[in-house]
């Protein structure tokens, strides 16, 4: 490995680098692979102009989504979310392990998992609610009270801290007039901070609901949140 040391301190600002300006996509400072461009890092499909929405969908399946349109007051596992649950279940061998992916269709429906909706899971499944309640509890990525219609959800772990996480952070709550984990008076906005959102190499890294944003910077914040709307 013959590795020149990666920029330290306040030289760590990429889009001051010569190369950022030189190489279309340059993909942050790869250290011996100086020259590899974002293609040539994650592949041509999420290369070029974002969408105009902005971002791109979150490739983390497995996380618990939250929709613009959740409702805390739509009924569960009827219609298309009965079949949704109905495929998950055959897909385990039994109803315990089902929960977790049965959390994540009450979650995306309802935006939330209130005690009520934690107890209609339950008796969905057959399973005591204590166990429910504590399996529902444990995860920090599920919301157990309402939140804005957009989560927004700053990652201001190692490499998102690096590149300026905390003052992106700052500027979403700036420019939702919110604190942290509050939901904004009309409703549309709750900012958190996470820990990290698996996109370490485009920092910072952001996800709003089901999308992802990525290399965001605090200037940026006003057109993301503009688009929303
Ligand atoms: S450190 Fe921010 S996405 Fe991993």
């Amino acid at each position: 490995m013959s590795a020149e040391p990666i920029r330290s301190g306040s030289e760590y600002d990429p889009t001051s680098w010569p190369e950022a300006k030189q190489v279309p996509g340059f993909a942050g400072d790869t250290g011996e692979f100086a020259t590899l461009s974002e293609a040539d890092v994650r592949g041509s499909a999420y290369v070029g102009q974002r969408p105009a929405d902005g971002g791109h969908a979150s490739v983390a399946g497995t996380l618990p989504y939250q929709v613009a349109t959740s409702r805390a007051d739509a009924p569960l596992f009827v219609g298309p979310y009965e079949d949704r649950l109905e495929k998950v279940l055959s897909r385990y061998p039994d109803r315990q392990a089902a929960l977790l992916p049965a959390l994540h269709l009450a979650h995306e429906l309802r935006g939330h998992l209130s005690p009520q909706t934690q107890d209609e899971v339950a008796e969905r499944l057959q399973l005591p609610p204590a166990y429910v309640r504590g399996v529902a509890t444990f995860y920090t990525m599920y919301n157990l009270a309402p939140v804005g219609k957009y989560l927004i959800q700053v990652c201001t772990n190692i490499s998102c801290n690096l590149c300026g996480g905390d003052a992106v952070l700052e500027s979403f709550l700036k420019h939702t007039g919110t604190d942290l984990g509050e939901v904004s008076a009309n409703g549309l906005w709750t900012v958190i901070e996470v820990e990290c959102l698996g996109a370490c190499g485009f920092p910072t890294a952001v996800q709003i609901n089901e999308r992802y944003f990525e290399n965001v910077r605090p200037e940026n914040v006003p057109a993301i949140l503009e688009r929303l709307v």
